[in-house]
């Protein structure tokens, strides 16, 4: 695995592939790196010639300080888990070498109603931080192929809308792979590192909770559902911010299911300072 982390390097060992007809599958992400990531990394190998993986904690994207600052960063075992299987090139800019001139020129994105609702409800700017993030790896990268995980289902609608934003819509194809999960249902995230014995005992009660939507999903009123699978989550120890049953293209909040479209469970939850989210497609 090549180790780049100046933009210019980058580009130029990419443009030599391109010449070579050679196909870029790109899998970003902020590191501290586990199984999830890994599978994005598989897809990207199986379908590209070159794969490309970033590792950038993005600082604008986290409206939290303190969850910026207690970020898990784990890089001596992130190169040794990408090595092993096979990435390509790492890339892993420093601050300056993403955002040349301060993190505060910011240009607004128009993401509309997706950056009003959920996470970007309840984490202000977040999805704004993102994009700037996105934005400036896809025009380094400039892949064929762009691998995001469903676990961030929110974050795979915003970078859709980027890239229609920016005009690539029709040069980026975007892959949206699974949600990878422990074998007690808890879904693989970064944030997982965070969590002490007794917290991770109860993480796995977030799944369970969306879990318990999907069996218990009835056509008709779906109110008093979401308020049951709050109180299962306040019951198993969290602090919910938000269970909502939304259209699965559109992310609006259902409330009277047809039993026809199709929808999808979204959940955030602290478990004391840790922020958890998942969800479950329901059908
Ligand atoms: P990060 O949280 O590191 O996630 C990187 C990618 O891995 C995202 O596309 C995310 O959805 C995916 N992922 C995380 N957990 C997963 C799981 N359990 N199964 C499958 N895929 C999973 O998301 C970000 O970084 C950042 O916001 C980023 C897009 C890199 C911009 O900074």
């Amino acid at each position: 695995m090549i180790v780049l982390k100046k933009a210019k390097d980058l580009r130029h060992y990419l443009d030599v592939c391109k010449e070579k007809n050679q196909t870029i599958g790109f899998v970003p992400t902020m590191g501290a790196l586990h199984d999830g990531h890994i599978s994005l990394l598989k897809s990207a190998k199986a379908g590209n010639n070159v794969c490309v993986c970033s590792i950038f904690v993005n600082p604008a994207q986290f409206n939290d300080r303190k969850d910026f600052e207690k970020y898990p960063v784990t890089l001596e075992e992130d190169i040794y888990k990408l090595e092993i299987n096979a990435c390509d090139i790492l890339f892993l800019p420093s601050l300056e070498e993403i955002y040349p001139d301060g993190m505060n020129i910011k240009k607004h994105y128009d993401l509309g109603y997706l950056e009003t609702i959920l996470e970007g409800e309840y984490r202000p700017g977040h999805f704004q931080g993102v994009c700037m993030v996105v934005e400036k790896l896809l025009s380094i990268v400039q892949p064929a192929d762009l691998y995001l995980g469903q676990k961030d289902y929110q974050q795979c609608m915003v970078i859709k809308r980027l890239v229609e934003l920016m005009g690539s819509g029709g040069s980026i194809h975007m892959v949206i792979c699974p949600i990878l999960r422990e074998k007690d249902g808890l879904a693989m995230s970064s944030r997982n590192l965070r969590l002490n014995n007794e917290q991770r005992a109860k993480a796995p009660g977030l799944y369970e909770s969306l879990a318990f939507l999907k069996q218990n999903l009835n056509k008709g009123s779906l109110a008093d559902l979401k308020q049951e699978a709050i109180k299962l989550l306040q019951q198993k120890g969290f602090k919910p911010d938000y269970v909502e049953i939304a259209n699965a293209e559109t992310l609006r909040p259902i409330n009277e299911w047809d039993a026809r479209s199709n929808i999808i469970a979204l959940a955030a939850a602290w478990l004391n300072d840790v922020r958890l989210i998942d969800n479950m497609v329901l059908i």
